[in-house]
């Protein structure tokens, strides 16, 4: 903790007045913390606000996995500045990655910011908050130890929508090579399954019918719990629960990602038929290096594995270019890799260096303009495996999982996709594929409902389709569509 000078007291007003703006940067992982810290300031008689200057609080919620945000940081608060002169009440906190590894030093280097708050302090907020109101400038930003941690459940009430995500577990004990998420997020602590299955059953009961367990490596759930479970056992006490139409889970290590996990594809009905396995790069050499404990020849044995499992299953990866000592004949494996596993997706990175990693240590050596030329090869590799996965949905019929009506409407109106009189509505087969498909007006909104969907146009990246069920099935688990 920072004395504070006796400045930037947040103006005493009424609590259901008090408003914060949120920007985010970064991840999915980081969205959604970003979203459990505006839970925990509702609790407090916060509301979220869209415009800055209406805010009594404005949060910066950072990561710093593959970007480095810490300038980003520093020139967002220098443009918020003129608000605070505008209204000395208003209190700026930086939190997440960024605030994790820099701690009090932000509070000095900027003098206007008044909390700093790390990836573990989210369920502490309402006390920072009492000490930042009271004039302290407050940094708090140590990694829990695995018996303190707090997990923020979510609050069913204030989810919207069909699908939902529940964090299992935070922190990660891998330490891969480049990666900064070990030291940033801390050790594995995994929440006790009576909670996950609690804030299952709420979110449930709430609408939500496909819900996505959310952890850095889901695998190693279970990790240094009261009661052994391990993370298949859970999967099925989540996948029993009655009402929930598609569980997913993100993120598997594949060198954790057991046959029983697998194998699970095969055998839980409600699983839904879509797996993010990371492989990073396709060079025995380079995964040596960056210590991610398998080999390529591992990693596609899972994959036949989980195929022979769920002939259906949609497969996405991520990628990294340019490791230290990536050489032509590396990148050419990770090219060949992308082609042995057939993908439906991939999310590519070029190396950058983060500090405190062990590969930090190694020095950077592919230049930038080879790692961009790098990126670009291998994602014009993947966009052609891409739509020769996609042409697999012609003509099949699809359960769709409605979300809403489709934020193009107007345009696709004006380009005549949609005819006048159809109101187009847009959702997620099982494998998370984006379907569109359009109703007469006047027919009852299926939104939150599952419906099924023939389809006649395959898009780069969606689907399109005619409603071909008189009316939304009964959920349940059913596979495939
Ligand atoms: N450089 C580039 N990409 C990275 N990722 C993680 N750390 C780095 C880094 N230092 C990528 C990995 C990981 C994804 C979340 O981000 O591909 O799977
Ligand atoms: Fe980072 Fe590796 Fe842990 Fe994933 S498994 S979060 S890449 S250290």
């Amino acid at each position: 903790m920072i004395e504070a000078p006796a400045t930037s007291i947040p103006e005493a007003c009424d609590a259901a007045s008090r408003r914060v703006y949120v920007i985010t940067y970064g991840c999915q992982m980081n969205a959604f913390d970003s979203r459990r810290i505006v839970q925990v300031l509702q609790g407090q008689g916060y509301a979220e606000t869209a415009d800055p200057a209406m805010a009594d609080l404005v949060l910066i919620n950072t990561c710093s996995v593959r970007d480095r945000p810490e300038k980003k940081v520093l020139g967002t608060l220098a443009r918020l500045l003129p608000l605070k002169e505008a209204r000395p009440g208003v209190a700026f906190g930086v939190c997440g990655c960024v605030a994790q590894q820099h701690g009090r030093d932000l509070l000095l280097r900027v003098p206007y910011l008044d909390l700093v708050f790390g990836t573990d302090k989210i369920a502490d907020l309402p006390r920072l908050l009492t000490q930042v109101e009271a004039g302290d400038r407050v940094a708090c930003t140590e990694v829990m130890p695995r018996t303190d941690y707090a997990f923020v459940d979510v609050d069913p009430s204030v989810e919207h929508g069909p699908s939902a995500f529940l964090t299992i577990m935070k922190g990660c004990d891998r330490y891969c090579a480049y990666c900064i998420v070990p030291s940033v997020r801390g050790r594995e602590v995994s929440k006790p399954p009576h909670r996950v299955l609690a804030e299952a059953r709420a979110l449930i009961q709430a609408g939500v019918r496909d819900l996505t367990l959310l952890g850095q490596n889901v695998n190693s759930y279970g990790k240094g719990l009261a009661e052994p479970v391990d993370f298949v056992s859970l999967l099925e006490q989540v996948a029993a629960l009655p009402g929930l139409s598609r569980l997913r889970f993100v993120t598997s290590h594949p060198a954790d990602a057991d046959d029983r996990m697998l194998d699970a594809f095969g055998r839980l009905p409600v699983l839904a038929e879509a797996l993010h396995l990371p492989l990073q790069s396709g060079s025995d050499r380079v995964l040596a290096a960056m210590r991610r404990g398998y080999t390529r020849e591992a990693y596609l044995a899972r994959v036949a594995r989980v195929r022979a499992a769920c002939p259906d299953i949609a497969l996405s990866t991520d990628m990294i270019v340019g490791f230290p000592g990536e050489t032509e004949d590396d990148f050419q494996a990770s090219l060949d890799a992308l082609e042995a596993a057939q993908f439906d997706a991939m999310f590519s990175f070029k190396y950058s260096p983060r500090p405190g990693t062990v590969a930090a240590g190694l020095p950077d050596d592919v230049p930038e303009s080879v790692k961009a030329a790098r990126l670009a090869r291998l994602q014009a590799a993947q966009d052609v495996i891409t739509a020769r996965r996609m042409v697999r949905y012609q003509d099949r019929v699809e359960e769709v999982l409605v979300e809403g009506t489709s934020r193009d409407q107007g345009s696709s109106e004006r380009v005549g996709r949609i005819a006048p009189g159809m109101t187009e509505y847009f959702g997620r087969s099982r494998t998370g594929m984006v379907v569109n498909f359009a109703v007469p007006r006047g027919t009852p909104d299926p939104t939150g409902t599952l419906v099924l969907v023939r389809i006649d146009e395959v898009l780069v990246h969606s689907l399109r389709g005619v409603r071909v069920d008189a009316r939304a099935p009964e959920v349940g688990g059913t596979h495939g569509g």
